[in-house]
């Protein structure tokens, strides 16, 4: 028998004789030397439906010592023991993510390379998809899973079930989603599309600045209306960028927010930048884009004394998103390799990351 068997075996035996966490008292006792990097800790799908995943069968769960193989208790989670979830799902995963088709009810063309789709899915999977950083996984029905590319919510109608997302064309996965006008394949929900949703989480009644470029004006759309209904006061910066049109222009304009075209890429965007953030007025800023605007925009943070909290788009390179293929895998500054798809990371220390 392995280590790892002997130990579940021993904790599936107190489980079933006491339901306590039994490892909770052995924990100041057997902490190992790197017990876990807080980073580690911090997996989007704990609690959820789709927790224990495949990780917890393999002994690699993110967050849970005992199903990961180490015998003890010492996870900084606080919702519903994972272990004990585990051991009652008679040591199994919970649900996993399937693969829905979703009619295309609306395709929308905005220039040469993005197109936006209106999908219809299940309400339950829409109301899934409502929370900021929410994105599925998408092909065409006709193409293997290989094709699989992940796509930001840009809005979820949970009552009709119906679902926006906007695709920029760039390489082989995306100009097969052009050519689709009936069906695509969906497959979610995933929530790990933005790094800092503590941040976001906590915020009520603040001074936000947001700032977008691109296709990344997608996903801000949701997370804008989730800062809203907690009665926060938002500057929002938009950059069209390559796209060329500020394509939820015409959503934003029904919003209570202070909007500013700019071009990111001059001078006096930066300028304009750097004079709102000096101006003490915020306590939050969103970087939505690629990691040269997150890394240009916490520079400039850097440069001053100030308490701002950051948050930013994750543009790992996701395939499954369930922490198995290993491509979005990344090491951070203290040389720890974390999942991208499934770790929450503060946004700063993501950006902080050493090359692969
Ligand atoms: C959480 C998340 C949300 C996203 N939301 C949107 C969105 O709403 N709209 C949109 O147009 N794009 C979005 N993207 C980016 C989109 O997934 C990539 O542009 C797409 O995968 C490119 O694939 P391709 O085959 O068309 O091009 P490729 O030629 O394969 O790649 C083109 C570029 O995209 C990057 N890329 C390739 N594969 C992936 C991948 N699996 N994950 C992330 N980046 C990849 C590559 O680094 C390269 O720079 C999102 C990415 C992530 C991670
Ligand atoms: S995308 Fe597969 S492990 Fe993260």
């Amino acid at each position: 028998m392995t280590r790892e068997n002997k130990i579940r075996k021993c904790n599936t035996f107190f489980f079933s004789k006491y339901p306590i966490y039994i490892g909770y008292f052995l924990r100041s006792k057997m902490r190992g030397g790197s017990a876990l990097a807080s980073e580690k800790t911090k997996c989007i799908d704990s609690g959820s439906e789709y927790c224990p995943c495949y990780l917890a069968e393999t002994n690699d769960c993110l967050v849970c010592t005992h199903l990961q193989g180490k015998g003890f208790c010492d996870c900084s989670w606080s919702g519903v023991c994972i272990y004990q979830d585990f051991f009652w799902c008679g040591n199994k995963k919970k649900n996993y993510r399937t693969e829905s088709e979703g009619l295309i009810i609306d395709k929308k063309q905005i220039g040469e390379k993005v197109c936006i789709f209106k999908i219809k899915i299940s309400k339950t999977l829409a109301r899934q998809l409502k929370h900021p950083g929410s994105y599925i996984l998408i092909r065409d029905p006709e193409k293997p899973l290989i094709f699989n590319v992940p796509m930001s919510i840009m809005s979820a109608d949970e009552i009709n079930g119906e679902i926006e997302v906007a695709v920029e064309v760039i390489g082989a996965k995306t100009k097969s989603l052009i050519d689709c006008s009936e069906k695509l394949l969906i497959k979610g929900p995933f929530w790990n599309g933005i790094l800092g949703l503590k941040e976001i989480k906590n915020l009520q009644n603040n001074n936000v600045l947001v700032i977008a470029r691109g296709i990344a004006l997608a996903p801000t759309l949701l997370l804008i209306k989730y800062l809203l209904k907690n009665n926060n006061m938002i500057t929002f910066l938009v950059d069209s960028g390559k796209i060329g049109e500020v394509f939820i222009m015409d959503r934003l304009k029904e919003l209570d927010i202070n909007l500013l075209q700019i071009n990111l890429r001059s001078e006096h965007g930066l300028d304009r930048i750097k004079s709102l953030l000096r101006s003490k007025k915020f306590k939050f800023l969103f970087s939505g884009g690629a990691d040269k605007l997150h890394k240009i925009l916490l520079n400039e943070l850097s440069s001053f004394e100030n308490d701002i909290k950051f948050a930013s788009t994750n543009n790992s390179h996701i395939c499954c998103g369930e922490g198995i293929c290993g491509s979005c895998e990344s090491k951070i500054s203290d040389g720890t390799s974390v999942k991208m798809c499934k770790c929450q990371l503060n946004a700063r220390e993501s950006l902080g990351k050493v090359e692969k």
